[in-house]
């Protein structure tokens, strides 16, 4: 019977057990505080009610010690509940270092569109590894979504016209829930699908027997060329413009992560927002040095293909290497 109307999700993340402590914690702490003030409401009604002994009720000065320590104690457990909370909030929100997986969800009405990094795309089903940490780089095309897991106590909005980032750690094989958690229109109880945690090889091999459309970073530098962005933005170290004139654009190599001077003396680090807003809306930071001549491509390009433009800008490095 439990199994059918579990206290909670299964836990298969790494952020679950943590979370779960502090609400069995606040729960306990509930239940004891309520237990507690239940049986002296009770014993108290009975212990003190009006006996024919003829007195009658007196003033009490009160207890300052007795003030103080009724006080005090809450006060420590709910400034340590704060502490635990806010320690188990920044541990669970904070991406690690070590992402091992870039993944990126577009939201739609009322689907999840994922795309792996090494190409595979699915829809409503994201196959995963065991033990590994994968961000997820969220958006929607559409109206505000929210990409819900709770078996790994994940929640964020997806919200258009911007990125947001969530990650994970599977901790437990098995298939696990993803719900959309913010109404969204007719269909969105039906926006739900699910994730496939695997074993590593289990998952090597699933990738390699699914068919694979191009890489991002591939199918962004086609974009990159057909949309003839080359035109003005330098891709490559050492290769001047087509035509031997000055660069209209900066250059893209090296650029991601980068701190650049903009023409009106502000500073902006190049990160996924903002090489969106670039390409959708060109003249709100121009960079200095160069003349505010780029055309907007807003309703040319989808979210999944700005997403795919900013994976090859990422890779774009005087290196060599990818990231
Ligand atoms: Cu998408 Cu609710």
């Amino acid at each position: 019977m439990w199994k059918d109307f579990p206290l909670l999700p299964d836990s298969a993340s790494t952020m679950a057990n943590q979370i779960d402590m502090v609400w069995w914690f606040l729960v306990a702490l509930t239940v004891v505080m309520t237990a507690l003030i239940a049986a002296a409401v009770v014993g108290m009604t009975i212990y003190f009610r009006k006996k024919n002994d003829g007195r009658y009720a007196t003033q009490i000065v009160g207890s300052t010690q007795l003030e103080i320590l009724w006080s005090g104690i809450p006060f420590l457990i709910v400034m340590g509940l704060f502490g635990w909370g806010t320690a188990v909030f920044v541990n669970t929100q904070r991406t690690p270092d070590n992402v091992d997986i870039d993944m990126y969800i577009v939201g739609k009405q009322w689907m999840w569109k994922v795309q792996h990094p090494t190409g595979q795309r699915e829809i409503n089903a994201m196959h995963v590894p065991v033990g590994k940490v994968v961000r997820i780089t969220q958006t929607s095309e559409d109206v505000i979504h929210s990409f819900f897991v709770p078996a790994f106590r994940m929640k964020r909005d997806a919200v258009p016209g911007r990125y947001s980032q969530q990650w994970f750690e599977a901790t437990k094989v098995g298939t696990y829930h993803i719900f959309c958690a913010e109404y969204c229109g007719s269909k969105h109880a039906q926006m739900i699908g699910w994730v496939t945690v695997m074993e590593p090889e289990e998952y090597e091999r699933w990738l390699a027997s699914t068919t694979p459309g191009e890489v991002p970073e591939e199918a962004g530098r086609k974009l990159f060329e057909s949309m003839r962005c080359a035109s003005c933005h330098i891709t490559a170290q050492g290769v001047s413009q087509i035509d031997g004139a000055a660069p209209r654009g900066p250059s893209m190599v090296d650029i991601y992560g980068r701190e650049v001077a903009l023409k009106d003396n502000r500073k902006v680090v190049v990160d996924d927002e903002y090489i969106r807003e670039s390409i959708l809306h060109p003249m709100a930071k121009v960079t200095a040095g160069f003349e505010p001549n780029m055309p907007t491509y807003e309703g040319q390009l989808g979210e999944d293909q700005i997403l795919q433009l900013i994976a090859y800008i990422k890779s774009l490095k005087s290196t060599g290497t990818k990231q």
